[in-house]
């Protein structure tokens, strides 16, 4: 399983203060929503420029103007560009084309999607290679957990790579790699995490322990 730090309520100087010290732990760097809303795509600049050995993901979730948003974060150096799998399969289509100019990966991210299994079918069909089961903040916040979801996708995807995302944290990762995910999203469980180096190891420790057991 890959680690991909989100980060989302933070400034660029906390950013690459956090990342030059967990950097070698993690395998995506997360441009997260507020981050973006704050900064725009100056930090997927920065990152990509300063952490080169790192793909970068711009969490721009895409409702609309497929081509020309996904083009936006393309250009700025994004490897993966996040996209609403509720929206219209025009506008999923419309990144799906950039991200082949770009030699990039669409995400689509499932918040809200209200029958998964046909929309994951969907998406497969037009090309999506890269789907995103998550429970929101606010969702989280009434004591949700994207497992179920996870389970429903993991069952149904027959091409794509499987990302999770939802308040994971050390305490939580060994669920999500049970249950076959292939990157772990963490935001919070490293960012306010007590000691964020020592969640980055443990999470870095038990994902990386996965990917090795699936490789022998
Ligand atoms: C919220 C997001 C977050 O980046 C994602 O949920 C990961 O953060 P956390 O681990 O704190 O849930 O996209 O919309
Ligand atoms: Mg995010």
């Amino acid at each position: 399983m890959k680690l991909q730090l989100a980060l989302d309520d933070i400034t660029i100087d906390e950013a690459v203060a956090l990342l030059d010290r967990v950097h070698p732990l993690i395998d995506i760097i997360e441009v997260g929503t507020p981050f973006l809303i704050e900064d725009g795509l100056k930090p997927v600049r920065e990152f990509r420029a300063r952490y080169t050995d790192l793909p970068v993901l711009a969490d721009v979730k895409i409702m609309d103007a497929g081509y020309y948003e996904a083009r936006q974060a393309f250009a700025a150096g994004a490897a993966y560009v996040t996209v609403l799998g509720v929206t219209d399969l025009l506008t999923v289509k419309g990144c799906l084309e950039v991200a082949a100019d770009f030699g990039g990966t669409v995400v689509a991210d499932m918040i809200c999607v209200p029958d998964l299994p046909d929309r994951i079918r969907q998406l497969e069909e037009i090309g999506v290679t890269a789907l995103a089961v998550h429970t929101g903040v606010d969702q989280q916040a009434a004591g949700r957990t994207p497992a179920d979801d996870l389970q429903v996708m993991k069952a149904v995807a027959q091409r794509s790579e499987l990302f999770v995302a939802g308040g994971i944290s050390p305490a939580t990762i060994a669920q999500y790699i049970r249950l076959g995910a292939d990157v772990a999203i963490v935001g919070s469980g490293i960012r306010h995490a007590a000691d964020p180096v020592k969640a980055a190891e443990e999470l870095a420790r038990l994902a990386h322990q996965d990917t090795r057991e699936r490789q022998s």
